[in-house]
């Protein structure tokens, strides 16, 4: 068999590079497609709800079904369907759970990670969003020919939302790690906290946090005129208009109109896509250091990526397939850069929490 000794004198098989390519690109692509095509056809919606209704306690591990149920309830075709099932069970997705009776039932750990968007290990959003990848293709294409610049909201409209309900994931990460490294901070903002989000788009983080801070006040504004309409219609549906305010409006002509100062400032999934122009940036930290209490926190949420030939330490596939999708329209920070951008603002103290694999940027005047 033909080896070959790298550089640190692991010696790579091309058995092993068959396997990495050929099998688990197969494996990973097809899983993608099929996760993907479950959401959109409502499979795992269906199995979601089914699982939900089934317990008093809503607390599952599975959710058994058989193709008959998802063709009838969902309206598919029974042929496609079939092949959507023998693949996803070749994937490892579903296995049988009774080859008689034709009852099959989620493999282990694919109700939690890709069927209950409320777990905490749910990881159906962020595989949602590398099959967008699909229809981007024609895009990102284009723009490595021409250099052209493009926004994610060149993107069909379902799509977008889709991606930022993923986004908005990361914000219930985000808000878990600093309420727990930030308990008592946290405790005061949930007695009678104020609390303004700067780019909060379609109004999913702004959801899990009113959702956990009952008593908090929240402002939010975003640039996106289609995302703040949203963002409206979901205010009105939880009934928060007494206490939560959006507008469309800039950073600057909003801290010029709004006299009151925050408790906290929360940026999730917003720095990457802000005009990368470093003075417009070092502008909006002046701002927002403007509209935060002197024992404010600023709470950042953005993937940290490190240079392209720094040394590999870390799993970070996620990050850099995010920075691979939007590297023209998006500025990204390692810790190293981000820190001496803090440094060029105002604000004196900035923390960087990391565990596991979440992080935040705790930022203080
Ligand atoms: C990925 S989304 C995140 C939305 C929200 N924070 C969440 O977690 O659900 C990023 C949002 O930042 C907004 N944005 C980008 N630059 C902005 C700016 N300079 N001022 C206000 N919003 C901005 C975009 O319009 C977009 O809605």
């Amino acid at each position: 068999m033909e080896l070959i000794k790298t550089e640190n004198k692991r010696e790579i098989f091309i058995s092993n590079q068959i396997k990495k390519f050929a099998i688990n690109g197969l494996y990973g692509f097809n899983t993608i497609i099929l996760i993907g095509m479950g959401r959109r056809l409502g499979i795992f919606n269906y199995l979601y709800e089914k699982a939900k209704s089934s317990t008093s306690s809503g607390k599952n591990t599975e959710v058994t079904f058989t193709p008959f149920e998802l063709s009838e309830i969902l309206n598919l075709d029974f042929k496609y369907l079939d092949g959507w099932i023998h693949l996803a069970l070749e994937c490892g997705i579903i296995v049988i759970a009774n080859s008689e009776k034709k009852i099959l039932k989620t493999a282990p750990y694919v109700y939690d990670l890709l069927i209950d968007r409320n777990n905490e290990s749910y990881i159906g959003g962020t595989l949602g969003a590398f099959y967008y990848m699909a229809p981007a293709q024609d895009i990102l294409i284009e723009n490595f020919k021409t250099g052209k610049i493009w926004s994610i909201l060149d993107l069909p409209g379902d799509i977008v939302k889709d991606l930022q309900e993923r986004g908005a994931r990361f914000g219930t990460l985000v808000e878990r790690l600093f309420s727990k490294k930030y308990e008592n901070f946290c405790k005061n903002i949930q007695k009678r906290g104020t609390i303004f989000e700067l780019g909060c788009g379609y109004g999913f983080n702004l959801e899990t946090w009113a959702k956990k801070y009952e008593k908090a006040r929240f402002v939010g504004i975003d640039i996106d005129h289609i995302a703040i309409a949203h963002a409206k219609k979901l205010i009105d549906k939880n009934n928060w208009n007494e206490r939560i305010e959006i507008f469309e409006t800039k950073i600057d002509e909003f801290t010029r109109s709004f006299k009151e100062k925050f408790d906290l400032i929360i940026l999730n999934q917003v720095l990457h896509e802000m005009n990368t122009d470093k003075n417009y940036r070092k502008g909006v930290f002046k701002n927002l250091y403007s509209l935060l209490k002197d024992d404010g926190i600023l709470l950042i949420g953005e993937s940290m990526i490190p240079d392209t030939f720094a040394p590999k330490k870390k799993f970070q596939l996620f990050d850099i397939t995010h920075k691979f999708t939007e590297v023209k329209a998006s500025l990204f920070y390692d810790e190293k850069s981000f820190k001496e951008f803090i440094d060029s603002t105002p604000f004196t103290r900035a923390e960087f929490v990391k565990e596991g694999g979440n992080s935040i940027w705790v930022i203080r005047k």
